[in-house]
């Protein structure tokens, strides 16, 4: 395995359909995992995007039996759901971990067993309150009107149970130290909430149900499953583990009856040798903030691992200013989303329009005038007016003039753009990446609105030709390397815009800096409307 970059998604729960926010979020690590792959090919990099399904726990259990199948039938019915609607939104991933696999069970049973063997595992009797929504624990001064769980407004359980508890508490000052000197949380603004968690005193949690009898049972004692969340987390490593167990042992993890703790010890050193981090990037809703910022950093620590790099909490999506959910009946189906606007313009506004790391909302009319504008007018308006005029004037081949980068104020703006985008990107800044792309266009736009090359081209003096020329020339450069930029955000748009020139998806972020198209003599094609307009009639009626 090469050095590699590791991005996640959270693990969905599969306890109902794949919804507008688990959509949000792919699209957004989709984006960045793209982005990293163009910028890493030059260092011979490898880049991971994992994404997957959280299939054990008390919900997806109830949910299965409201169905009348079994568990496995369900989780293999939604998972097939979320692989669907990723194909539909040209998600492309490397793994779909899913955790009711063997091999995910075989990791979380090493793991559990190994974290065992550093005493970080213990029995206790643990009484509380359970929110099943949640898959967590609540305390009682959290709750609305003393019996309501926070977030999802819903009675939380009352629980007692003798179970396995971890140490959490024992990592408490690495922790702590973690979260106050370095940018592991992201963005900057929700450390401040993270280190409040750990000052109140990080408490050993339960991380065996009894009551509870989808999940992984517990090594030598099959009366619990394990935590849920235990369970999930893992999920993030199980398949990267299964591919080095193969390389390292020599046969395929699905085809031994156990993973033993030792094996797992030897791919931990493994991992850590080949510098793949547990993530380099965990991409997650704030929401489940608490729990890979603080809890998985202590299981991690506990069993050897590298920490991850950064966290990131990204903020929460609305529907016309009010929260989603089905006693409101506005809930956002993503399938009919695609179907209505199409992926270019469902990647764009969410990509566009919402700071990643804060709250976001949706509605249709902002939507369409978004749409309209950014992609049919700015965008599609200035691909046409530049495709006909040159079609009209030099049937479709651009004749050669020498164009000077140091002269040209819009050469200039391109090739900052590149890296430009890298600094944002890199600070998963994604509706800033795709600001500075835009305000570009907007440039181009402009320049040729004064510029004025169809009336140039109609002058007699070759001067005014050769203006007229090196106009054009410059506009489709910089459309050339916009086409690659974009491709990470929308990747549909982007072949077509590359069409114009025909040219395939960049294949790494350095070529997108070279102005060689223009060094030849190229021809255009008209790929038709880069994008269509939105008529008003579309908005639906209520
Ligand atoms: N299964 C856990 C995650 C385990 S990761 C090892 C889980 N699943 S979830 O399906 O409930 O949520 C998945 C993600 O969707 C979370 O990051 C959550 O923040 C996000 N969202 C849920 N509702 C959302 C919105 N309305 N808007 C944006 N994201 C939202 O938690």
């Amino acid at each position: 395995m090469k050095k590699t970059f590791y991005l996640t998604s959270p693990l969905y729960y599969v306890n109902a359909k794949p919804h507008i926010g688990s959509a949000y979020t792919t699209i957004a690590c989709d984006t960045l995992a793209r982005f990293y792959r163009y910028l890493l090919k030059e260092k011979d990099q490898e880049v991971i995007f994992l994404t997957g399904v959280d299939e054990h726990g008390g919900k997806i259990e109830e949910a299965a039996k409201k169905k009348q199948i079994s568990p496995q039938e369900h989780c293999d019915q939604v998972s097939q759901e979320f692989k669907y609607l990723w194909e539909k939104l040209e998600i492309k991933y490397d793994f779909f971990s899913r955790t009711s696999t063997k091999n995910h069970a075989k990791v979380v049973r090493a793991f559990f067993l190994l974290l065992q063997q550093k005493n970080d595992i213990y029995q206790d009797s643990y009484q509380g309150l359970y929110c099943l929504a949640c898959e967590d624990f609540k305390q009682k001064r959290e709750l609305i009107d003393q019996k309501n769980c926070p977030i999802h407004k819903i009675p939380v359980q009352e629980y007692s149970e003798e179970n396995y508890f971890f140490k959490l508490s024992r990592y408490t000052s690495e922790i702590l130290e973690l979260v106050e000197k370095s940018d592991f949380v992201q963005p900057a603004y929700r450390k401040q909430e993270v280190l409040s968690w750990i000052k109140e005193g990080l408490k050993d949690f339960p991380i065996s149900r009894k009551s509870v009898s989808w999940g992984i049972k517990v090594p030598n004692d099959p009366s619990q499953t394990i935590y849920v969340w235990f369970d999930a987390l893992l999920g993030y490593l199980s398949p990267i583990i299964a591919r080095l167990f193969e390389q390292e042992f020599g046969e395929p993890l699905e085809q031994i009856a156990e993973l033993k703790p030792e094996e797992l010890k030897k791919l931990i050193q493994k991992i850590e040798l080949l510098e793949i981090l547990p993530a380099n990037f965990h991409i997650i809703g704030k929401d489940i903030l608490r729990f890979h910022a603080v809890y998985w950093t202590g299981m991690l620590l506990s069993a050897g691992f590298k920490l991850p790099e950064k966290v990131f909490g990204h903020g929460f999506l609305t529907k016309d200013g009010e929260k989603m959910g089905k006693t409101l009946g506005n809930i956002l189906v993503p399938e009919e989303l695609i179907e209505k606007f199409g992926i270019d313009a469902v990647r764009f506004y969410f990509l566009f329009t919402i700071n990643f790391g804060q709250d976001g909302d949706f509605s249709e009319k902002s939507f369409l005038e978004i749409s309209n504008s950014f992609l049919a007018n700015k965008l599609g308006n200035l691909f046409s007016r530049v495709i006909k005029l040159v079609e009209k004037h030099f049937n479709s081949q651009v004749p050669f003039v020498k164009l000077e980068s140091k002269k040209s104020v819009i050469l200039e703006e391109t090739s900052k753009l590149p890296d430009l985008l890298e600094a944002h990107m890199k600070k998963v800044e994604l509706s800033l990446a795709l600001e500075k792309i835009f305000a570009l266009i907007e440039l181009l736009n402009l320049n040729l609105t004064q510029s004025k090359p169809w009336e140039l081209l109609k002058s007699e003096s070759l001067q005014e030709k050769t203006k007229a020329l090196i106009c054009l020339r410059e506009t489709l450069e910089s459309l050339r390397v916009i086409s690659c930029l974009l491709h990470p955000f929308l990747p549909k748009l982007s072949r077509k815009m590359l069409s114009v020139f025909s040219l395939k998806e960049p294949s790494n972020w350095k070529s997108l800096k070279l102005f060689d198209f223009m060094e030849k003599n190229p021809s255009v094609k008209n790929p038709g409307l880069i994008f269509n307009r939105f008529e008003s009639s579309i908005l639906s009626k209520n």
